[in-house]
């Protein structure tokens, strides 16, 4: 891979920031939107805090079960502290590597991940495709253009996000546009 400078927003609070950020009702919204159901498998994967599997899990009681995987164990421990629930499993493991160790699910999510693989992203999903059962549903969730669609910034906000957007783009392997 030409671009592999790591996780972009690798850090000691990046638990809590994904903790703080994260709105329970949302993801349980887009989630039954998705189509969730009680007895499902769910893989959450790049799930951060735990808090999303967290809530994924509820969802799919009675007798079903979740996997939150994080290429970073700072974050796979503080989902453990904090969002450990009966159904849930979380693993250390990079969704661009085989995942056959995990087995097979019926719903994978995915969510603010992609964004941060300009280069990659496609072979993630082929990677991450393979471990859906039958008719099983892949739910990719990025922000559609990022910060680069706000109605009403002034100029020069404007054309400072476009400026970041492209450093990002060009430096740090970052898609602002993945989400469309
Ligand atoms: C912006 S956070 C999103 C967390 C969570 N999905 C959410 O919606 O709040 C991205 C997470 O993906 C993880 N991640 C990045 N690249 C990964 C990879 N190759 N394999 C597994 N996890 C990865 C990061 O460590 C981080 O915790």
């Amino acid at each position: 891979m030409k671009h592999d400078h790591g996780y972009l927003m690798e850090g000691d609070e990046e638990a809590l920031r994904l903790d703080i950020k994260t709105v329970a009702a949302l993801v349980e919204a887009q989630a039954l939107w998705a189509g969730i159901k009680p007895g499902m498998r769910v893989a959450d994967l790049g799930c951060g805090a735990g808090k999303t599997t967290f809530h994924l899990n509820r969802l799919v009681q009675p007798d079903g079960q979740t996997v939150g995987v994080d290429i970073a164990s700072q974050r796979v421990d503080y989902a453990k502290k904090h969002y450990s629930d009966e159904g849930i499993d979380y693993v250390v493991s990079d969704i661009r590597e085989p995942l056959d160790h995990l087995g097979r699910f019926d719903f994978i999510w995915v969510r603010f991940v992609l964004e941060y693989y300009l280069e990659g992203s496609f072979d993630i999903v082929k990677n991450i495709s393979q471990y859906l059962k039958p008719g099983g549903t892949l739910c990719l969730i990025d922000l559609d253009c990022n910060c680069l669609r706000n109605y009403g910034l002034s100029q020069r906000l404007e054309n400072t996000l476009v400026q970041l957007m492209n450093i990002m783009k060009n430096n740090f392997n970052f898609d602002p546009y993945v989400g469309i």
